[in-house]
């Protein structure tokens, strides 16, 4: 089954967006299936945006995420990976479009609110990464059935 690794990003956290934000996953039909508030350490910050340590913005990224709290995520579901990116918006937020998490709630790409795993096996690695196994619950939401016919 998909799944996506999603992440209010310590902006989010401060501007007390967190209920907002999961909201929106939780109204439109998703799982959840893993959720915390973690200080997340500078080696696992670097671990999870390995593709982008060679980017001049990298160090200032590293300190943005490493910040303060941030809200970790499981959601389950076919097609979430792409769908929640959809949810999310584009990454610079003037970019993203009204309705979107950071068209609605950000205006900058470097304090852009949320993160969303880019693919299922970036969902899985990135679900790997942020929680331990014990972590994640697996359960039947009793609105299933209403969900998908
Ligand atoms: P994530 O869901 O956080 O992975 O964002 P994304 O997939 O929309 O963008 P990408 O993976 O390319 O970049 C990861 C994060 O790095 C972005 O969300 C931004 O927080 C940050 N970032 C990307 N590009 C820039 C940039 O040009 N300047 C700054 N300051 N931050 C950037
Ligand atoms: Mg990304």
């Amino acid at each position: 089954v998909e799944e996506t690794y999603i992440m209010v990003k310590p902006d989010g956290v401060q501007r007390g967006l967190v209920g907002d934000i999961i909201s929106r996953f939780e109204k439109k039909g998703f799982k959840l299936t893993g959720l915390k508030l973690f200080q997340c350490p500078k080696d696992l910050a670097e671990e999870h945006y390995k593709d982008l340590n060679s980017k001049p913005f990298f160090p200032k990224l590293i300190e943005y995420i490493t910040s303060g709290p941030v809200v970790c995520m499981a959601w389950e579901g076919a097609g979430v990976v792409a769908s929640a990116r959809k949810l999310i918006g584009s990454t610079d937020p003037l970019q993203a479009e009204p309705g979107t998490i950071r068209g609605d709630l950000a205006v900058q790409t470097g304090r852009n609110v949320v993160h969303g795993s880019d693919s299922p096996e970036n969902g899985k690695r990135e679900i790997g990464l942020w929680f331990k196994e014990g972590e994640l619950c697996q359960w039947t939401p009793a609105q299933a059935q209403w969900l998908r016919e």
